[in-house]
């Protein structure tokens, strides 16, 4: 995993209102048994910035899901996390297989999940449910063959 922060200018129209601080990561696709690590990162970041431990918690769960879904079902992608002043969104993009049936994929214990990958405790089909559930808000963009987009937006205030 490789990271990078930087501070952009948050624009509403063509008027810039305030600052927004991004967090971006490459997550590789190879190595199972370190998949985690950018929700771990973002985890101290968010605690070096003074957010509550709520809002932290539920970010970091939504982001791991997020994360062990890019490594286990489309060999990684990117992620950034962006902090702006009432929320904390978070994209992860990837180029993997694309989800055949949302609907499908969202519900509580559908796993396309090999056994290899089950054999590593993952494949419950609970990441996406939980994704929903610990965020206020969440959109899957995919298309089958060309990749899938997830974004999340966690509130602050
Ligand atoms: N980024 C993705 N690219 C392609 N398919 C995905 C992606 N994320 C989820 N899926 C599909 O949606 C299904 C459900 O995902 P979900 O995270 O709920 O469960 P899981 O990853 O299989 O198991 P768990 O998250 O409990 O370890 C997956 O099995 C997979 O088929
Ligand atoms: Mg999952």
């Amino acid at each position: 995993m490789r990271y990078l922060i930087f501070q952009r200018p948050y624009r509403r129209g063509n008027k810039s209102v305030s600052d927004e601080l991004v967090f971006h990561f490459d997550i590789d696709g190879e190595d199972f048994t370190s998949a985690g690590q950018a929700s771990v990162q973002i985890k101290k970041n968010l605690r070096a910035l003074g957010i509550s431990p709520e809002v932290i918690r539920r970010v970091s769960i939504a982001m791991y899901e997020g994360e062990i879904n890019m490594v286990i079902h489309a060999n990684g992608g990117k992620a950034d996390v962006i902090i702006s002043e009432d929320c904390i969104t978070i994209i992860l993009a990837d180029h993997g297989p694309g989800i055949k049936n949302i609907e499908q994929a969202m519900q509580e214990g559908f796993s396309t999940a090999t056994d290899n990958v089950r054999s590593l405790g993952f494949g419950a089909g609970m990441g996406l449910p939980n994704m929903k559930s610990y965020t206020d808000d969440m959109k899957i963009e995919t298309e089958v063959g060309v990749g899938t987009t997830v974004t999340m937006k966690v509130n602050i205030k």
